[in-house]
């Protein structure tokens, strides 16, 4: 259990399902007001109603991270619901399979646009205020192929790669001013419920066999380490990649 974060807000990108979602909850668990958010308002709102019944503070606000103007209007309007964000975490992401020769210039953009380009705009946007109030954390979610490289998802693993040297650039540059900038890479996640039903499938099993956790981790076990890195107990912690992943940076 880390520090609980009372009176901050964040700004979870992605959060209407799978990680982000999982985000969503825990930060809201230690006292942080959120704000949801994702193309779809269905799963937002279902989000948003379900940390309120858990005691939470959570809104929603719409967006679609595929321009710099729309991830503008997203930061703009979740500082105006809340009043200032002190937690950013760039988790929204897409990760299609392709290799090089199969990779289409729309493929391409739309990775990059939600991967890369909307982290970078969303901390244009709201670094400043976290600068001048003296304290911030912004937390990126890279991939433990962004290190290996995956030449079947080589938009994708590239783009993670992209976003880890922004997370060293950032930490760098935005540190002295108070605002630590972290990444947790996790390895291959599935959701409880999809666990479940892939129980006693060889197939399911096969896939994370080789891995020295031999099982795929849980959204909730990669949102603790998002949370840690959010929190006064990670105060010595800039620039730094955790590795929520089972071992698979390790093979
Ligand atoms: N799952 C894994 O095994 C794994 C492993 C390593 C790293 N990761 C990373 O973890 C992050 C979350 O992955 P996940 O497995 O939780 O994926 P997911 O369940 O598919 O969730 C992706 C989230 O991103 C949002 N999103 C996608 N495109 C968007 C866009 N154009 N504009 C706004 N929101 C958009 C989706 O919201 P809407 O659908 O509402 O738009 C959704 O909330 C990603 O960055 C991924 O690369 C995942």
């Amino acid at each position: 259990m880390t520090t609980p974060l009372n009176g901050k807000t964040a700004l979870v990108t992605g959060s209407t399902s799978g990680i982000g979602r999982a985000i969503a909850d825990v930060l809201a668990d230690r006292g942080v007001h959120v704000i949801v958010s994702g193309r779809s308002a269905e799963r937002g709102a279902q989000a948003v109603a379900e940390i309120r019944e858990a005691g939470g503070k959570a809104d929603f606000v719409q967006a679609d991270l595929s321009s710099a103007d729309s991830t503008r209007a997203l930061a703009q309007h979740a500082r105006s619901v809340t009043g200032r964000i002190d937690i950013l975490v760039n988790n929204a992401g897409v990760f299609p399979e392709g290799a090089t020769t199969e990779t289409t210039e729309e493929v391409f953009d739309a990775v990059y646009n939600t991967n890369v380009k909307a982290p970078l705009f969303l901390v244009a946007e709201l670094v400043p205020g976290m600068v001048e109030r003296g304290g911030g954390a912004i937390v990126n979610v890279s991939s433990f192929v962004a290190d290996k490289a995956a030449p079947d998802r080589i938009a994708y693993s590239s783009s993670k790669a992209a976003l880890d040297n922004l997370t060293k650039a950032w930490a760098k540059q935005y540190g002295p001013s108070g605002v630590r900038v972290n990444s947790v890479a996790p390895g291959p996640v599935l959701s409880e419920e999809i666990q479940a039903a892939a129980a006693g499938d060889p197939r399911t099993a096969a896939a994370v066999a080789h891995l020295p956790a031999r099982r795929f981790g849980l959204p909730r076990e990669i949102a603790e380490a998002v949370a840690y890195l959010a929190s006064e107990d990670a105060a010595f912690v800039h620039g730094a990649f955790l590795s929520v992943d089972g071992g698979a940076s390790l093979v």
